[in-house]
This record gives structure tokens, sequence and C-alpha cells, in this order.
């Protein structure tokens, strides 16, 4: 038996360092705490849908629902009593057709949704989801290459086209922003999104609204229950031919730089915690914008889930994959969790 001896080896005096004196109590662990999760740091993504009193819950995102108009006010009372500044708006619409007409209708249920909410809460920012698939009948994010003759012939029918996307891009922002956006997040991936929006919003008179690009965004199987939620799902291919490959990483940076040169004001890294690598590394090369990183229907999902089956504290597991998102380089999380993040934040701090 050589325990006694090995125990004398390492044994009282020997240790010069010994980092677990700092984590003794919880004071000392609050005192040395490198980052720290805040209700301020959470944007609340709310799904919106025509009709009337109807809350019709998300089944793939317990938690979550479709909310119509009406029910929006309760809604950004409660936002505003956790400390969340912020929601994103994402509209499920009346109908949808080949370029998504109600995407950029005065009366579309976002524009609705955002002149309500301009209203009954004047201090919660409005930040509107900027892209055709919640609108298109065929689900993808931009104009297809389709017709007699198709708009560009030398490319392949169905083809997602970019540039004649980027022009309904930009009146759909200016329809946000003229029903009282204060920030368009263009999320569909097309060259030169940002340079549309901001040429769009400026030419009207909305120098003040802010562009929150989602820079780098990949082609996740992360987002499948948002697709449900917001029934998007493309209805044939895919949207492997503009969302970013997973294998990349570099790539990122590129995108990253040419939409602060077209004039982001903050990046969104999307998913969250299947890229935290990406999301350290764009923080280290934009380190002058707010980043953000948006912890998907995917993300939410699988915790849930697991939560549910009793696999796992769902409290302790969430803050704690929050808490990672922020160390990796996010100012703020766009998170299906927020108001329960906040709640649980404001009960009490993660011991
Ligand atoms: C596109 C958009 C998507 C998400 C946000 N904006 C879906 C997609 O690209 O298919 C996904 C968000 C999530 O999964 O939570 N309008």
């Amino acid at each position: 038996m050589s325990a006694p001896e090995a125990i004398e080896l390492t044994g009282v005096g020997q240790l010069r360092h010994r980092p677990r004196r700092l984590r003794r109590t919880s004071a000392l662990r609050r005192l040395v705490r490198e980052h720290q999760l805040l209700p301020s740091n959470l944007v609340y993504p709310l799904f919106v849908r025509h009709g009337q009193d109807e809350r019709r819950p998300i089944a793939s995102m317990p938690g979550v629902f479709q909310l119509t108009i009406d029910q929006l006010d309760r809604e950004a009372d409660e936002l505003g009593q956790l400390g969340i500044p912020a929601v994103i708006l994402f509209g499920i619409p009346a109908e949808k057709d080949p370029i998504g007409l109600e995407n950029f209708d005065d009366n579309g249920i976002v524009q609705q949704a955002l002149r309500r909410l301009r209203q009954s809460a004047p201090d919660l920012t409005l930040i509107s989801d900027v892209c055709l698939c919640e609108y298109t009948d065929h689900g993808h994010c931009g104009l297809l290459n389709l017709g007699d003759p198709p708009p560009r012939p030398h490319l392949p029918p169905g083809e997602v086209l970019n540039d004649e996307t980027l022009e309904l891009l930009g009146r759909v922002a200016l329809s946000h922003a003229s029903a009282g956006a204060d920030v368009v997040a263009p999320s569909g991936m097309m060259d030169g999104m940002v340079a549309a929006v901001r040429a769009a919003l400026d030419s009207s008179a909305f120098e003040h609204v802010a562009i929150l690009s989602y820079a780098v965004k990949y082609a996740s199987a992360f987002y499948g229950p948002f697709r449900h939620a917001a029934e998007s799902a493309p209805q044939h291919g895919d949207r492997r031919s503009h969302q970013m490959d997973p294998a990349n990483a570099r790539e990122a940076l590129r995108e990253a730089r040419l939409d602060v040169e077209q004039g982001a004001d903050a990046l969104i890294v999307k998913p969250a915690l299947p890229y935290l690598d990406v999301l350290q590394r764009v923080r280290q090369a934009v380190p002058d914008l707010p980043l953000a990183a948006y912890n998907v229907s995917g993300e939410y999902a699988m915790l849930k889930a697991a939560a549910a089956s009793g696999w796992l504290d769902e409290r302790r597991a969430v803050l704690e994959a929050l808490t990672s998102i922020k160390r990796a380089g996010a100012d703020f999380i766009l998170t299906y969790h927020a108001k329960q993040a906040a709640a649980w934040l404001t009960e009490g701090q993660p011991r």
C-alpha cells in the first residue's frame, strides 16, 4: 500500500498555488466571477399571427406561443417587469405567395405588431427580422429564378436570386421602420443585404434606424423547431446556397467584415452553442461593434426536452448555457429562454 506516502508528497505546505482558495464561499466566487449574465443582455423573440385572442402553443417549443396582436401588451408588460429590454418580431402572414407581398404591406402582421407595441410599450426596443422565408409560398429567403423566361437565363431554374432579392429586403426594412422598428435585422444571408437595407432606410429619412445583421448564419439543423413556429420550412431544397457551411470558421470573419463595411451597427452569430468558437473569433476580429448570438430554436428544444424528462436541472442548465455564450464573446443573446432566465436571475445569482 503506497497511499499514505502519496499523501505525504503533496501534503500540507507543498502546494503554493491553490485555485480552490477563491472558490470556498459564495461571496468569494461572486467576487472573482468574470462574466455576468443580466436580464438586460436578453432579447425575446415574438411570433405574431392574425386573429384575435389567441396564444397558439408551438409543439416543438414548449412555453413559446404564436400571439395575436391583442396579446402583445400583456407580453410587453411582463418583459418590462423582468427587465428584458428588447424583442425581435417574426410574422406569420395570412397568405403566402411567390414574393411574399405581406412582408412589405403597411397592414402586414409585423407592421401591425410594431405599431401596437410602439404605442403600448414605448420603452421596449423593437427589432424586426427582415427576410422572405416566412412570407413566400416556396419558403425560400429570396426570389427564385423562375418564369418564362426566368430573370437570369444563365442560372439554373429555381435558384435563389441575390440582387433581385435585395430590392425587396430594402422595401421590407423601410416598411418596418415606418411602423416603428428601432432596429431591423436582415437574416437572409444575401450578399449585400446590409448595404441595400441601409440605402433604403437612408433614402427615406430613417437614418436613425439601426441594422443588426445576421452576418454569420449557418445552414443549421438547429432551426427545425423555428420553421414549425414560423411555418417557414422550404417547400423543396435547402438553404445551403446562401447560409454558411457549418464546417467553415475563417469564412465567418469575411462575412462579418463585409457587413461592417456595409454599415452594420451590430452583428449576430447564429446558432450559438454549436458555434462558440466562431463567436469568439468574430469577437476578436470585430472588437468594436456590439456582438449578439442567436440561441436558436433547436438549442432551446433540446434543453426543454431533457428537462421535461427530468434528465437535467433546467434552471442550472439554461443559465450555464447562456453564460457560456457571454463568455465566448456575445454582448447580448436572442433566446426563447429569456423570460425564464431573467426571472431566475432576479430571484438570485447562480452560486
Ligand atoms: C429567417 C430566420 C430563421 C431563424 C431566424 N430567422 C430560420 C431559417 O433561417 O431557416 C431561425 C431561428 C431559430 O431557429 O430559432 N427568417
